[in-house]
């Protein structure tokens, strides 16, 4: 499947300036996706929860070029102030998809974006801001040519052109939980979008909670990107792949069955090979903090002890994402305020979220 579309330009200069705003949640993999090749295509699948509270909105203006500067004409606005390392970044970005919006180059355009969440607060954002990225500007293709109108076809092609921005962000369109990449499992999934995945899944997972506990709000030392480049040289990389292919498999199994204890084995199970492959990788670096360690070390213990189904995951960072279904969501966040509070700086409860919202014109 290919969106490049020349056809995609508009003929005349007498568009009305108009915007198109989108809020867009983050989301938290549970099957990780580590390792890529061509362009921005995953190495397995990876399965995630939708998140709720933690959302990027972004507002892209328009208003057609008078003169015929063939260039992004592009101002960001992050947070309300001008960013340059961010403009910079989207430039690029928007420069590189010219060929499925070729419309692009006909405007000048501006976008405004900020996070439900501080910025440093160690949580990743590109998932959220590239996915409300991309479906602004599937909204203005809409707006400006009528294509686009079933919903499925348009988020297909949110997804297809968020993962152009940031892979993960391709997961962030749908509702629940989303997978990504080709697997024997899952006919419809596809490595080019992501495609929902909540009807199959036990009800228990569709009001799963996730605290994010910030244990460290410093920006990460070694980028996503970087970090998946570096999966080339890793010597572990193929056993990698094949055991996500192979967990993926059992993950689904798990969710369908509504079977926890075996959901968290693997989800935990994730986020460890996750920090293990950094630390194993041709420059070895580990983005894990002592108290990371500290929630995970209390966190299995009263497991043990309580029996409660309560599980962690992490990013590609150091702050734990606490798992557990909404019925024993009481107990759990007593525990979490009671035993791992003294051990980060701040936190967010979050839980499995409907997905992104179109905003009326502000
Ligand atoms: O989308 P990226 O390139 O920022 O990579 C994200 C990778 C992880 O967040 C670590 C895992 C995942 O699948 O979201």
């Amino acid at each position: 499947m290919d969106y490049t579309n020349s056809r995609l330009v508009i003929e005349t200069t007498k568009i009305e300036p108009g915007s198109v705003s989108w809020r867009s949640p983050s989301n938290i993999a549970l099957i990780k996706y580590w390792g890529k090749h061509g362009r921005q295509l995953p190495q397995n699948p990876s399965f995630s929860f939708t998140l709720d509270q933690a959302f990027s909105e972004t507002t892209l203006e328009y208003t057609t070029k008078t003169g015929a500067d063939q260039g992004i004409a592009l101002e960001f606005l992050f947070e309300g102030k001008e960013n340059d390392a961010f403009r910079e970044k989207v430039k690029k970005y928007l420069e590189s998809i010219t060929d499925i919006f070729p419309f692009l180059r006909q405007f000048n355009l501006k976008i405004r974006s900020s996070n439900s969440f501080p910025h440093s607060a160690g949580i990743a954002s590109s998932a959220s801001g590239m996915s409300a990225l991309a479906l602004c500007l599937c909204s203005l293709e809409y707006e400006l040519f009528g294509t686009l109108e079933d919903d499925l076809a348009f988020r297909k092609k949110a997804s297809y052109v968020a993962r152009l921005g940031s892979g993960s962000a391709c997961r962030s369109i749908y509702a629940k939980a989303a997978i990504w990449g080709d697997n024997p499992e899952v006919e419809a999934a596809s490595d080019l979008y992501a495609i929902p995945y909540w009807e199959e899944i036990d009800p228990v997972f569709h009001s799963f909670h996730d605290d994010i506990l910030i244990v460290n709000k410093s920006e990460k030392k070694v980028s996503s990107r970087a970090g998946h480049g570096l999966m080339e040289g890793n010597v572990y990389a193929e056993d990698r792949y094949r055991q996500a292919r192979q967990r993926f498999r059992q993950l689904i199994g798990a969710l369908k069955k509504g079977d926890l204890e075996t959901f968290g084995r693997i989800t935990e199970g994730e986020a460890l090979t996750l920090h293990a492959m950094m630390m194993a990788s041709p420059t070895p670096y580990l983005l894990l903090h002592p108290n990371t360690i500290n929630i995970i070390q209390r966190l299995q213990d009263y497991r043990a002890t309580s029996g409660q189904p309560i599980y962690f995951t992490l990013d590609a960072g150091p702050n734990p994402h606490i798992l557990y279904p909404d019925s024993i969501a009481r107990e759990a966040q007593q525990f979490i305020r009671g035993e791992l509070s003294e051990f980060c700086v701040d936190w967010i409860e979050d839980q499995v979220g409907e997905g992104p919202l179109q905003l009326e014109e502000n």
